[in-house]
């Protein structure tokens, strides 16, 4: 039976390496998703029917309760969530990932009493598995809205490191003194709970994605402690898994948008206060066009690039972009998207938006070979994005977002945006690209003036 055991975690933990490797591919994400859950299915199956332990009924019947509930919330929940809510149903399920890591350590502190390692063990766990959870679940508020407003109390960055400091020095205490109390257990547990809270409060919630990415390798980290607390194979490699790519996301965030690590958590970028700070008024004038003019120039292109951004995602306007494109196509143009690492919410947003609607993967291009073309393109098609083009990034040293790398789509020979307003993006800051002379604005919803576009093409 444990050999069963041993070989079951073994295809688990492969599927696992083969479905992340997977999700590196619009093409392949999907059916590597379902691997890897595949993987977990049998994984959680097997832990329960060849446990090698005899385990009561009545635990039997709990376990299947709690599976049966989950089950139902997370396919409810899943099915039913906007693509642009996702990053918020992301921080709540990896909150429950923490927050079962902590449980785990709280069940398993008085059994293993008088073996130090295994206390250390649980001890890290609890404490990661805590600030995972709550961090997650202020993440999650002020991703929905809830709590608005970054709270800074005066040298927070002090207090929260010395918090820090002291969680871990009295978790040391218990575990060199082998103190087997409920109490100083659950002091700690509160208190990671509280710094979990401490740490995400300060950050603005437009960061949140890069903080989610962080919890969640945080939440892996704490599963794989569990793994090693208990020898289970396969709970230790989802774990280090989750725990490196949440780690290497995170990091891959923030270079995107050229920022460190430190910023993002100490510092003001997207709390609020940006907009005050830095847009820097810009003079000059604007000039609106209509959904025939666009019609017009992009009929006598040669070549078309789109450039899609977070207000694509939030009019739904992926099918009717991509019957654009199709439509320019026929007419001989040569249309490609430009994909900017982190235009949209979340990683991936705007190649997840375009595969819902099966544009080629041919046709999206990244921001490195993309931006060469840019010189000999007609037009340039700027869709509900903002930052990501934003010449600031080059030109203004003073801008927050300078030295991140952009959509070089003021090179091009016309470039028109279609956004609502003139209203700034997520970083708050004003956009040259509005008032350059090669630049029209086609103000309205995405879905709207796209569909607007589209009648006019077909009339041509
Ligand atoms: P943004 O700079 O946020 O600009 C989006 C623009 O879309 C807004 O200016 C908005 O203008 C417009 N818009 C909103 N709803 C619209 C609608 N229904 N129809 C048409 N336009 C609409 O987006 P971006 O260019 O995609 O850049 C992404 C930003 O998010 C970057 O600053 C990036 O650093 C940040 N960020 C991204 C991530 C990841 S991983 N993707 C993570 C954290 C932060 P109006 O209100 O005038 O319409």
């Amino acid at each position: 039976m444990d050999f069963i055991l041993t070989l079951i975690y073994l295809i688990a933990s492969i599927t696992y390496i083969l479905g992340l490797k997977m999700l590196g591919h619009p093409k392949t994400a999907r059916r590597g998703n379902l691997i890897a859950a595949f993987g977990m299915g049998i994984a959680i199956i097997g832990t329960i029917f060849i446990y090698p332990k005899e385990v009561p009924m009545h635990i039997y019947t709990l376990i299947g309760i709690a599976i049966l509930i989950g089950t139902v919330i997370g396919w409810l929940v899943a099915k039913k969530v906007a693509m642009t809510k996702m990053p918020e149903l992301v921080s709540i399920f990896n909150g429950m990932g923490g927050a079962s890591a902590a449980l785990i350590a709280l069940i398993e502190f008085h059994h293993y009493q008088g073996q130090t390692l295994s206390i250390v063990t649980i001890l890290a766990g609890l404490i990661i598995g805590s600030v995972s959870f709550s961090g997650s679940m202020i993440a999650w508020g002020k991703l929905n809205g809830t709590l608005k407003k970054p709270i800074r109390i005066p040298k927070y960055n002090i207090i929260n490191n010395l918090f820090f400091i002291a969680l871990v020095a009295f978790a040391g205490f218990i575990a060199y003194q082998g103190i087997d109390s409920q109490l100083y257990l659950y002091v700690l547990f509160v208190g990671a709970l509280a710094y979990g809270i401490l740490f995400v409060l300060p950050i603005g919630g437009a960061d949140m994605p890069v903080v989610i990415s962080l919890l969640n390798s945080f939440t892996g980290l704490a599963a794989a402690l569990g793994g090693f607390l208990y020898g289970n194979m396969v709970m230790l490699t989802g774990g280090i898994l989750v725990g490196s790519a949440g780690t290497i996301l995170t990091f891959a965030m923030c270079d995107a948008m050229n920022r460190s690590l430190s910023s993002v958590i100490f510092g003001a970028f997207g709390a609020g206060t940006i907009s005050n700070e830095s847009s820097r008024e810009i003079k000059g004038n604007i000039t609106e066009t209509t959904p025939s003019d666009v019609a017009i120039l992009m009929n006598y292109a040669n070549k078309v690039i789109i450039v899609p951004g977070y207000g694509l995602a939030v009019a739904q306007a992926q099918h009717i972009i991509h019957e654009l494109e199709e439509l320019l196509v026929k007419k001989g143009v040569e249309v490609k998207y430009a994909i900017h690492p982190v235009a949209g919410r979340m990683p991936g947003h705007m190649n997840v938006l375009l595969a819902e609607t099966n544009v080629s993967y041919d046709r999206l291009i990244e921001m490195e070979d993309v931006n060469p073309e840019f010189p000999n393109t007609d037009v340039v098609f700027v869709v509900g994005a903002n930052d990501v083009v934003n010449p600031a990034a080059h030109n203004d040293p003073s801008s927050p977002i300078y030295g991140m790398p952009i959509l070089e789509a003021e090179n091009a020979k016309y470039i028109v945006v279609n956004k609502r307003s003139m209203k700034p993006g997520y970083a708050g800051i004003e956009n040259e690209l509005f008032y350059n002379q090669k630049t029209s604005m086609l103000f309205g919803d995405a879905k709207d003036a796209l569909g607007k576009l589209v009648a006019e093409l077909k009339n041509m």
